[in-house]
């Protein structure tokens, strides 16, 4: 039989025999998120050191950490003191993680933090309370993981049945609202959706919950807006684009957009500026003729 070889996050895991590979299998998950950034100088909080009550006991999640994130700042917290040999971009604070304190002389100490791992006591409200505090200054791209969410159903964790408040969700809240903008278009929304506009997103894993942060304001294209500095941005690329690209593709996106937003005369520029490099390009030929009849149509509240 054929052996599959270990990924490299994987293949750390089992060289320092954290639970994350072989009892779980985060790792392969875990090297799939991360690899893009191993070279990175970030700062990673792991929250739980492991060993429990014993100081000299644990650790080896963080060891796996710092090898496979060379240049990181690793900053394990845990409940119990530590005395633990650790390499030099380890720090070890103790402290309880559902401590508003505690998580805020962290934060002030060693963060901010790029990347946070919850791996500590796996009560559903720790969990919570760590997520609430920290998941919000979090800095754009960040990432927050909450480990064993299986514990959100055991009794023994406060965990209770799906649907009445766990961390899985508040997850489901915040992955329906990332489309907050889209429904809002249909009506008023009367969903709670805390964090959607912060977060970009959210990863539904086997006992793994994975939230990316970053601005989700970009407007719904029912409701373009383009003083928004994301479709500014954009139009800036497209701009550019139309200028140098050998192609219409940049002239009609560029209509397209003045379309949603209503700008008929925007849209009608793009399409004849695209059609004056690209004479007879149908789909341009298109959005001229809809630019220009658009402003005879009536609006839908005017159709009876
Ligand atoms: C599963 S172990 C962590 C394993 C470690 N992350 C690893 O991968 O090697 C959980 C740890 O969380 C710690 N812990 C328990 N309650 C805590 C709390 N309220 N705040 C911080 N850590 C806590 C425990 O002492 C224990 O060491």
């Amino acid at each position: 039989m054929t052996e599959t070889p270990l990924d490299p996050l994987s293949a750390l895991a089992v060289r320092h025999g954290t639970d994350k590979y072989g009892e779980h299998l985060y790792t392969p998950d875990y090297h799939r998120l991360f690899a893009h950034l191993r070279d990175r100088k970030l700062r990673l909080l792991e929250v739980g050191v492991g060993g429990y009550g014993y100081p000299d006991h644990g650790g080896q999640g963080l060891r796996m950490w710092a090898a496979y994130f060379p240049h990181a700042h690793i900053v394990g917290l845990d409940l119990h003191p530590k005395r633990l040999a650790m390499p030099a971009n380890v720090t070890i604070r103790q402290g309880s993680q559902d401590d508003p304190a505690v998580l805020d002389r962290l934060w002030h100490q060693d963060g901010p933090f790029d990347i946070i791992i919850d791996d500590g006591s796996h009560q559903v409200a720790h969990v919570l309370a760590t997520f609430h505090h920290l998941y919000p200054r979090l800095p754009d791209d960040g990432i927050y993981v909450v480990e064993d969410t299986q514990t959100a159903f055991w009794p023994e964790y406060g965990g209770t049945p799906p649907g009445t408040g766990s961390i899985h969700d508040l997850a489901h809240s915040i992955a329906l609202g990332l489309n907050r903008l889209e429904m809002e278009v249909a009506g008023p929304v009367a969903l709670d959706t805390p964090y959607a506009a912060i977060t970009h997103e959210v990863r539904f894993l086997r006992n793994l919950i994975v939230f990316q942060r970053g601005d989700n304001t970009y407007p719904s294209i029912r409701k373009f807006d383009v003083g928004h500095p994301g479709v500014r941005a954009v139009l800036q690329h497209l701009d550019r684009a139309g200028h140098e690209a050998a192609t219409p593709g940049p002239w009609l996106t560029r209509a397209k957009i003045a379309f949603s937003a209503g700008d008929m005369v925007a849209a009608s520029i793009a399409a004849a500026t695209g059609l004056a490099r690209f004479p007879g390009n149908p789909d341009l030929t298109q959005m001229l003729a809809l630019a220009s009849i658009r402003p005879l149509m009536p609006a839908a509240h005017e159709i009876r």
